[in-house]
């Protein structure tokens, strides 16, 4: 969703912000612009469309200013027109604001503000906040002291980065419910709302706790509370290098991190279990659990949304089959309206960008109710992490594709490490459980080869680019494998799919199969090839054209009833979800490729969603 940069320092702050909002292009965005500082005046250039139009208005121009604030608007609260991109500017014209997040009661404030003749230029919420500080500014000339005010009679969720044309060496950034980071370095500062925008100029930052406002200058940066106590800084040090962030030869960032996958779900599962040796046992980082908590654990809750949702759909089976502890799933977002019931339940929030506003409400809904809550999140010192009583991190590096799939990859190990360390502390380690945890050393080199095969499936995609209509069927974790590789080809292909249980067909949805249809079918479940093959019998008779993806132990008769079969590796029932995925993904990019659409950037979506 939207993005801010700002910068302060000895260097002309243009270019950062430039390529600082590129950096954060991928998040999804309909308009942008920049704010900077001259001698004379906030000079404002913003723009309806991409960056480029920022940069084309730029030009030959030399605009120089030592400090500045720049955003990316994915639009919310009016259309993506110029009036409503950002930065706004209150009527005085001294003061900029950008704005991530939403203000909640922005028309109670706009209409005050309009009573007091002040004029509004965009249709935006954002806009309020810009306009209070200009009202309260002009009686009292200490912009930090206005800032502080106007926050505390904001709703909603907020950061913002502020430049006041009187305070030429104070940028002044705020945080509430949207993420925020402060990048240090010698002479000069930066901020930015997401860490790829960073990578190339720092790996030193603060990331803004939880409703705190900072006074950023180019040799320092000072941390408040809303109440303007000092709070203490904590610097952490992104070990993501900036070459993860970049497409590095790939043509688009998608393609680039389904081929990282091998290496995302070793570097996630290394640190955890021993690769070499034969300890079967799984070190899970400093999370600890009680006798007393352990005896009395009666439920899973596993909150999510998109596809770390359906990571969450395939756990339940995986879980309940190895722990035999019952588990619910819940979209994230329908989580904290349905009074759900989490006495002596261990919640498990799923996220990548670990900023998802859902998640993140679900997160704090499930500590209000009392519950343990252990997160499993990509990105270091993201919100969910920070809230969460534990954290599961996954190692997959910056993830910059909207359509997710190495934090899907390592989102499902994850959630079987955690499962095999419940299990061999509640004592139910079986012999199925020593081979799980051998299948699961064995998953990085089974990835490995469905990633060299890419090509043939390929070859596939080109056959059935022309489909709009697809349904993925699949039975158990192949269930739930569809729901992934449904939404895949959804999301950045733009073909109807549906993801169905294949028995389930038959109870209405066999009626909308005839002859243009494409039928994706899983069988990966041993015990249920041969059902499977039953209920792609009754598509094929009513006309459609079946591509089976079938571990190697299922794939014999298969050939004989489906057009295409996709051999994955063998390997346990339970552990088939994290190689079925692959040739799901692989599918969905290159059927989107033969479309002409932007695969990294599909049309309304963002990669991180921080409004509910
Ligand atoms: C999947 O490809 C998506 N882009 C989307 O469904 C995503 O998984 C969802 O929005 C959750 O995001 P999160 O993992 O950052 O919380």
């Amino acid at each position: 969703m939207c993005g801010i940069v700002g910068y302060v320092g000895a260097k002309n702050a243009v270019p950062f912000l430039l390529q600082g909002l590129s950096k954060l292009e991928y998040r999804g965005y309909d308009s942008a612009g920049i704010a900077v500082r001259t001698n004379d005046s906030i000079e404002i250039i913003k723009k309806r469309g991409s960056i480029q139009n920022i940069k084309d208005i730029i030009g030959a121009r030399e605009l120089n200013s030592r400090i500045g604030i720049g955003h990316t608007r994915w639009a919310t609260h009016g259309n993506p027109t110029d009036e409503n991109s950002h930065p706004h500017v209150s009527s005085c014209g001294r003061i900029a604001v950008v704005h991530n997040g939403i203000i909640e009661n922005y028309i109670e404030l706009k209409e005050k503000l309009t009573e007091l003749d002040i004029k509004f230029n965009s249709e935006t919420d954002s806009e309020v906040v810009a306009q209070y500080i200009g009202y309260l500014y002009k009686t009292n000339k200490n912009i930090f002291e206005c800032i502080l005010e106007t926050v505390k009679v904001l709703q909603g969720s907020f950061a913002l980065c502020i430049i006041c044309q009187d305070c030429p060496e104070k940028l002044i950034v705020v945080k509430k419910d949207s993420p925020l980071i402060i990048g240090v370095s010698e002479g000069e500062n930066y901020v930015a709302s997401d860490v790829p925008a960073l990578l190339s100029y720092t790996n030193k930052v603060c990331r803004l706790p939880e409703k705190s406002v900072a006074i950023v200058t180019a040799d320092e940066f000072k941390l408040y509370d809303f109440d303007k106590n000092v709070i203490e800084k904590k610097l952490d040090l992104v070990n993501w290098s900036v070459d993860s962030a970049e497409k590095s030869g790939y043509e688009h960032f998608m393609m680039k991190e389904i081929m990282e996958q091998a290496t995302a779900v070793k570097s996630t599962i290394s640190p955890r279990i021993n690769l070499d040796l034969n300890n079967n046992l799984v070190k899970l980082d400093n999370i600890t659990f009680s006798e007393e908590y352990l005896k009395n654990l009666e439920k899973i809750c596993i909150v999510a949304c998109g596809s770390a949702y359906h990571v969450g759909c395939v756990a339940k089976y995986f879980i309940e089959e190895i722990l035999r502890i019952p588990v619910e799933i819940d979209l994230a977002s329908e989580f904290r309206y349905r009074n759900p019931i989490v006495k002596n339940s261990l919640v498990v929030v799923i996220s990548q960008s670990g900023e998802t506003a859902d998640s993140l409400a679900a997160l704090r809904e499930a500590k209000k109710l009392g519950a343990r809550v252990i997160s499993i999140v990509n990105v270091f010192g993201s919100s969910i992490a920070t809230e969460s009583d534990d954290v599961l991190y996954t190692y997959a590096g910056p993830e910059i594709a909207v359509a997710t799939t190495k934090a899907y990859s390592t989102q499902l190990v994850s959630a079987y490490l955690l499962t095999l360390k419940l299990c061999e502390l509640l004592q139910k380690r079986t012999l199925n459980y020593d081979k799980i945890m051998q299948d699961i050393k064995k998953l990085p080199e089974k990835i490995e080869k469905i990633l060299e095969n890419k090509n043939s499936i390929h070859d596939i995609a080109k056959k059935y680019y022309n489909y709009e209509k697809v349904f993925f069927i699949g039975r158990n974790i192949d269930y739930a494998v569809c729901m992934e590789g449904s939404l895949k080809l959804k999301e950045i292909s733009y073909v109807h799919s549906e993801a169905y249980a294949a028995g389930e067909l038959k109870h209405g949805t066999i009626s909308l199969i005839d002859d243009n249809t494409l039928v994706i079918a899983l069988a990966t479940q041993t015990k249920l090839v041969d059902k499977m093959i039953s209920n792609v019998r009754e598509v094929r008779a009513r006309g459609a054209r079946v591509l089976f993806v079938a571990s190697e132990n299922c794939q014999e008769k298969l050939h004989e009833v489906a057009e295409d079969v996709i051999v994955i590796p063998e390997i346990s029932d339970l552990l088939s979800a994290s190689l079925s995925v692959i040739p799901l993904q692989f599918f969905a990019y290159y059927i989107a490729l033969y479309r002409g659409c932007n695969i990294d950037k599909p049309k309304n979506l963002a990669k991180s969603v921080t409004v509910e």
